[in-house]
């Protein structure tokens, strides 16, 4: 017989290779590739769903007689939204994060909002017993929900469980502690995790029921993350926060049945997340006087605006190398708009170290942010202040011209219901008229430098 082949993995982007190195060409982590042995082919057969094999049915039936799906809501308007209005019957929800940043405490809030909704609910726990899930379910003052709990690991008892009660919505936390008997390898290792999500997900798309995985984000490598499952499941959502600030984002990055890119806010609190329905005011909190260095930035998170507030330190290098060092936004694009700002509009920042921040913990990914994170720069630069009411957005071109964003209209009025009453926008995005705020219109990233910092 042909000897098996090892496969090398990477346990956080689950690239393979056909030798081990010490850090992973695809995702650039280090010590994350494992050894993967090959599936083993012992073990019980597996079941096939009979009459279902191969089925086909013509596309323009379904739609014709069958309504799409009634989602349900589980009134948590964060969550909610985040799943694009709801969960869709049947679908597969990978949940990611941190360990400790509180996706069991959001999962149990979750099943247990979903069963008061009418779902038939069971939440298997791998990682605590029925009591100790209990008991935080008591702390959350969610004692009297009708969930089922199960403390289990094994894939097939769990695949029994599910045959046999037929729920609506099963909740896996975490697929790591998910334990499949025909794979040989150890928990939480690749080769299970991905087995396991496989079985979980087929299983349940075939007998119409919800799931959601929870998945570890893992970083040395013993265990295998989320990113290996994420092809398997219609929607990944990741729960992200900053240690030291006790609110969180559910962040959905892939959904098959609402819009990827849109977040939702928690807040962590003695008893549970709790939803923070408006997060501008939350971001934008601690502003009191007009700072040299911080812009307000009317940013658009999925399909809602959001206000952040950008902070540039700039000060004169001791080292040859100066510093730049971004925390939430992108470095390439800082180093893209310094060099706008140096080649356009003739100001230098060689020989200075700049630091960008996003306040609170967000992260910024929309080019939008080009012109805020510009005005920052500058303003800490040439230590003047923006003026405290004013909000600014606008995406630069590498030819120093800038260009009308989305929804300017929508930046405009979320900026005004927070009490800010100008802007700087890019012309062309003359959307904004009608709002009331008192907006000034620029072509250029020069023009700009020349009307608010008088350069
Ligand atoms: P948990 O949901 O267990 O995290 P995960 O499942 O992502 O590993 O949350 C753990 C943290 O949340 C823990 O540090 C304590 C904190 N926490 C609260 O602050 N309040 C609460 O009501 C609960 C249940 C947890
Ligand atoms: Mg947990």
């Amino acid at each position: 017989m042909a000897k098996a082949q090892v496969k090398y993995t990477c346990s956080a982007c689950a690239a393979s290779f056909t030798k081990w190195s010490g850090r992973c060409d695809s995702c650039g982590d280090w010590n994350t590739i494992v050894e993967e042995k090959p599936l083993s082919t012992s073990g019980p057969a597996k079941k096939t769903l009979g009459g279902m094999r191969g089925k086909q049915v013509p596309l323009s039936d379904l739609s014709t007689k069958e309504a799409p799906p009634p989602r349900t809501q589980c009134g948590m308007g964060e969550l909610d939204r985040v799943l694009g209005g709801g969960l869709v019957p049947a679908s597969a929800i990978l949940v990611g994060g941190d360990p400790g940043i509180g996706k069991s405490t959001l999962m149990l809030q979750a099943a247990a909002r979903f069963a008061t909704a009418g779902l038939k609910t069971i939440y298997v726990s791998g990682e605590e017993s029925s009591a100790q899930v209990r008991m935080r379910a008591q702390r959350l003052g969610l004692g009297d929900a009708p969930v089922q709990l199960a403390a289990e690991t094994n894939l097939r008892d769990i695949l029994t469980t599910l045959e046999t009660e037929a729920p609506d919505l099963v909740v896996i936390d975490s697929i790591q502690t998910m334990w499949a008997d025909n794979v040989e390898s150890a928990p939480g290792s690749v080769s299970q995790v991905r087995a396991a999500a496989h079985e979980i997900v087929t299983f349940a798309k075939s007998r119409n029921v919800a799931v959601i995985i929870v998945g570890h984000v893992t970083k040395d490598g013993q265990l295998a993350g989320p990113r290996v499952v994420e092809h398997m499941v219609d929607t990944v959502l990741y729960f992200e926060g900053e240690r030291g600030h006790h609110f969180r984002l559910l962040r959905a990055v892939k959904n098959r049945f609402g819009p990827a890119q849109e977040i939702g806010v928690f807040e962590m609190t003695g008893d549970g997340l709790s939803e923070v329905t408006n997060p501008s005011a939350l971001f934008l909190s601690e502003r009191d006087k007009p700072t040299a260095g911080s812009v307000v930035f009317a940013g658009i998170e999925g399909t809602r605006p959001v206000l952040v507030e950008f902070q540039a330190l700039v000060a004169p290098s001791p080292n040859a190398q100066a510093r730049r060092t971004v925390v939430g936004w992108d470095g390439g694009r800082l180093s893209m708009i310094l060099a706008v700002l140096e080649s356009r509009c003739g100001i230098p920042f060689a020989g200075l170290d700049v630091y960008l921040n996003v306040a609170g913990g967000m992260k910024v990914s929309e080019p939008a942010a080009d012109l805020a994170v510009a005005a920052a720069l500058l303003s800490a630069r040439e230590d003047t202040a923006i003026p405290k009411d004013c909000v600014v957005f606008g995406e630069l071109s590498l030819s120093g011209g800038l260009r009308p964003v989305n929804q300017t209209e929508n930046r405009l009025k979320e900026a005004q219901k927070l009490g800010f009453s100008s802007a700087i926008a890019p012309s062309r995005s003359k959307a904004g008229d009608g709002t009331g705020m008192q907006i000034r219109y620029m072509d250029d990233l020069v023009g700009f430098v020349g009307e608010v910092f008088g350069a």
